[in-house]
């Protein structure tokens, strides 16, 4: 594969970055509502990582002499702090899953070059975590709603 073509695949993957929903979590009121403090530094500290993705990638890109991408956010980011927790988490689960699709599709795209290689594995590991701990919130919100009240009183701010 040609460099130009390793430059399009890691810009194809900067732009699946930018369309991910978790970093919103973070700031999300209702999930900041009913997370214990541990939950908001783990989602914290993936969001972080989320940050780092896109620094990984804009370098990389540049160590190619190709030129990064716009940044774009999310489209659907803005409907989320007015959402309830039990389906927003799943959508951001759904947004993770199709992010660590674009990934794994791309490692064979990207196999002749050795640092676009190891990039993409290890940034598609780092996605495959986030999936996994975002799957426990999931299911560990499911369990609460049976026995803790998640309505929040009707003349509480959204905040921020
Ligand atoms: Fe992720």
């Amino acid at each position: 594969m040609t460099t130009p073509r390793v430059i399009a695949v890691l810009n194809e993957l900067l732009a699946a970055e930018g369309s991910n929903l978790l970093p919103y979590l973070a700031n999300c009121t209702t999930f900041i509502s009913w997370a214990s403090a541990d939950d908001v530094d783990l989602v914290q500290g993936m969001v972080d990582e989320e940050q780092e993705h896109l620094e990984w990638l804009v370098q990389l890109i540049l160590d190619l002499r190709g030129s990064p991408g716009p940044r774009t956010g999310a489209i659907e980011a803005g409907s989320l702090h007015y959402v309830e927790l039990h389906t927003l988490l799943p959508r951001i689960e759904q947004a993770e899953t199709r992010v660590l699709a674009r990934y794994e599709a791309a490692a064979g795209a990207v196999a002749g070059e050795p640092r676009a290689a190891a990039l993409v594995s290890r940034i598609a590991d780092r996605h495959r975590a986030h999936l996994d701990e975002l799957r426990r919130l999931i299911q560990r919100h499911s369990h609460d709603k049976g026995s803790v009240a998640p309505t929040q009183p009707s003349g509480s701010s959204p905040g921020r």
